[in-house]
């Protein structure tokens, strides 16, 4: 006879840690790992501040997907924040946010009361040759990127419960030099940066960077214009894999981030490849 477990239960104990500290071998329980990967989100509350397209919505999506308990997303544009909640389902909820400001940010995340976990997406990309550059012009995409990390991290920290988790975001562009690219790399860099620190000042809150190559976001209409099929078409066909990422595919490591709890101060880079060729 076959004995099904059901799959939300299943765990593998994490077993016993022998400790040799000298004439006494201490032992300790390490906690469970879950057989299920989908399943230390579940019940969890998670936020996703830029969280109405791309990434940060598809992070939302496999959220309530794989069982979370509450999400709740945030974004400019009040048309699109209603596209995205009536594609999540009930268990979504939504506020107007823009992550240019710390007020609104504080206000937002206040607003919500105790989470587990925390996605900052927002960045704003201004193609430029530095020595082309308006500076003025330019600021905005250094700016947007570390600002919104910054001050969602700090007003979060209260907010995240102990064994909570944030990710930010950057991209390849902060490792992998590209034309026009040299702000938005610069952001990147700064976001992990800052990653860095927040893993000892926010302890035990988990803080790791998720890192993507070109994904097939509404993102990249606004980057390439009408010039963006050929332009994906030409990445893809220099890529290992011949094909940019989906949304899915970062929404899986976003949540894996947030899921692992021994996942802390990492940049997860996930490109097809892009950083080796
Ligand atoms: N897609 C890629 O190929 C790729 C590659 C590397 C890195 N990334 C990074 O991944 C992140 C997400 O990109 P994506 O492709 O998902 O972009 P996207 O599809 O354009 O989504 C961006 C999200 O952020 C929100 N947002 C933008 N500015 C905001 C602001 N000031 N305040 C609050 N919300 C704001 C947008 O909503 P509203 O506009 O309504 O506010 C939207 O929900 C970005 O940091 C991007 O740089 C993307």
């Amino acid at each position: 006879m076959v004995t099904r477990i059901s799959p939300a239960k299943a765990v593998v104990t994490g077993g016993v840690q022998s400790l040799n500290t000298g004439s006494r071998r201490q032992v300790r329980s390490l906690p469970p790992v879950n057989a299920e990967p989908t399943s230390p989100l579940e019940g969890a509350t998670i936020v996703v501040l830029g969280g109405t397209s791309g990434l940060g919505l598809a992070t939302a999506e496999l959220a309530v997907a794989r069982g979370a308990g509450r999400v709740v997303i945030g974004g400019r544009d009040r048309d699109r924040l209603a596209a995205a909640l009536a594609l999540l389902g009930p268990t979504a909820e939504g506020r107007q946010v823009d992550g240019s400001g710390e007020a609104a940010i504080k206000d937002f995340l206040t607003g919500i009361g105790p989470f587990d976990h925390l996605l900052v997406t927002p960045s704003k990309l201004v193609p430029t040759a530095v020595v082309d550059a308006d500076a003025d012009a330019v600021r905005p995409a250094m700016d947007l990127r570390f600002w919104a990390a910054f001050h969602a991290s700090r007003h979060a920290a209260p907010l995240l419960r102990p064994d909570g988790s944030i990710t930010l975001m950057s991209g390849i562009a902060g490792t992998r030099p590209m034309a026009r690219e040299a702000v938005a790399g610069a952001s990147c860099a700064a976001v992990e940066a800052l990653m860095r620190s927040l893993v000892s000042e926010l302890a035990p809150i988990r803080c790791n960077v998720l890192s993507p190559g070109y994904v097939d976001t509404p993102l990249l209409d606004g980057f390439f214009g009408a010039a963006r099929d050929t332009k994906v078409a030409a990445i893809a066909g220099q890529l290992p894999g011949r094909r940019i990422g989906s949304p899915a595919e970062v929404a899986d490591a976003a949540l894996f981030l947030m899921g692992n709890h021994y996942m802390n101060g990492h940049v997860l880079t996930i490109d097809g490849g892009h950083t080796l060729v």
